[in-house]
């Protein structure tokens, strides 16, 4: 795979999207033996296990592959992972480039893809606009990418008529308190939409079919990471009295706010199926690109077609 490096400011720590998606990576390699960085597609008969989590994956990338709109035989894959749903597309036969600003994904990519197309190392913001695609892929990565950015910067990389294929998770009003942050706000992502030179031509709710993932998420927290926090937590007060109140008494009057964020998002058993879905919706969004005819009639002020007629 040929690498470019465009515009990526070296950041000296990585930021927290990055470490969680190493930590995911990591575990998912050993534990489960699979490197997908996604909620996976979980039909409604596959039992809600660990052990099925690379299945459920697998059924996302293949699920991926067939909102492909007949016709388009090349693609970018914006924010790629581990190139995994890159890897499926080759294999069936498209054209695939690759955008990942992280070092560390991008480091697999390589590995993984060889010389099969070219890896953009950087953002989606920064990339320079040198090649035209039939087809825009965002699996999980568009809710990184500004929304006015995003929306002003696709045309630069489709081929007239293009598609842009968008599968994430958006956020919507609920009841409560979300326990996990992301997701552009739907509503605002329609009016975008609307205003864009895009229109839609397939949407569906895959919601049921992804929170089956925050289930497995809450029982690895309520299972494994709640209870070594309060082992860890024991032995250091018991042990560090000395240490343990001070810092105690620091964290109280200092990071309250943080810590008891921190406590509700992954420890309290809120960040779950139930709570994603009163708070989020996750999309599949199929967008073609209008063609200029197209363009030029929503633009067209709504007296010239009365005296056009
Ligand atoms: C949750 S992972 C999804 C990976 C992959 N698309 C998949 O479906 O498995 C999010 C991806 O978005 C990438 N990303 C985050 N911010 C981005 C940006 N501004 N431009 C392009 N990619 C971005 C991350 O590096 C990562 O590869």
């Amino acid at each position: 795979m040929t690498h470019r490096h465009f515009a990526l400011k070296p950041r000296r720590n990585p930021n927290s999207q990055e470490i969680g998606l190493r930590i995911a990576n990591i575990f998912g390699r050993y534990f489960l033996k699979t490197d997908h960085l996604h909620y996976g597609y979980w039909p409604g008969d596959l039992p809600v296990t660990l052990e099925n989590l690379p299945k459920a994956q697998e059924l996302y990338a293949d699920f991926l592959r067939r909102s492909i709109p007949e016709g388009v035989s090349s693609i970018l894959d914006i924010g790629c992972g581990t190139g995994h749903n890159a890897e499926v597309l080759l294999g069936n036969g498209y054209r695939v480039d690759c955008v990942s600003p992280s070092a560390y994904l991008s480091e697999i990519v390589r590995k993984k893809l060889g010389d099969r197309g070219t890896l953009y190392e950087c953002t989606f913001e920064s990339l320079p606009p040198e090649r035209k695609y039939d087809c825009l892929l965002f699996s999980e990565s568009f809710q990184y990418i500004d929304l006015d950015t995003v929306f002003a910067r696709m045309p630069e990389f489709l081929n007239p008529g293009g598609y842009v294929i968008i599968s994430d998770f958006f956020r919507i009003p609920g009841e409560g308190t979300s326990a996990m942050g992301g997701g552009h706000r739907l509503s605002r992502f329609r009016e975008k939409l609307a205003a864009s030179p895009f229109h839609l031509l397939r949407e569906e709710d895959i919601t049921e079919n992804t929170a089956p993932n925050l289930q497995l998420v809450n029982e690895a927290l309520q299972q494994v990471a709640v209870p070594i926090r309060d082992l860890v937590i024991d032995e250091l007060s018991n042990r560090h009295r000395w240490i343990w109140l001070p810092g105690k008494w620091f964290g109280k009057f200092f990071l309250r706010r943080k810590l008891d964020k921190l406590d509700y998002k992954y420890f309290s058993g809120s960040r779950n199926a139930e709570n994603f879905k009163t708070h989020k919706r996750y999309c599949l969004f199929v967008l073609k690109q209008n063609s200029l005819e197209e363009t030029a009639s929503i633009n067209r002020p709504a007296e010239l077609d009365g005296a056009a007629s």
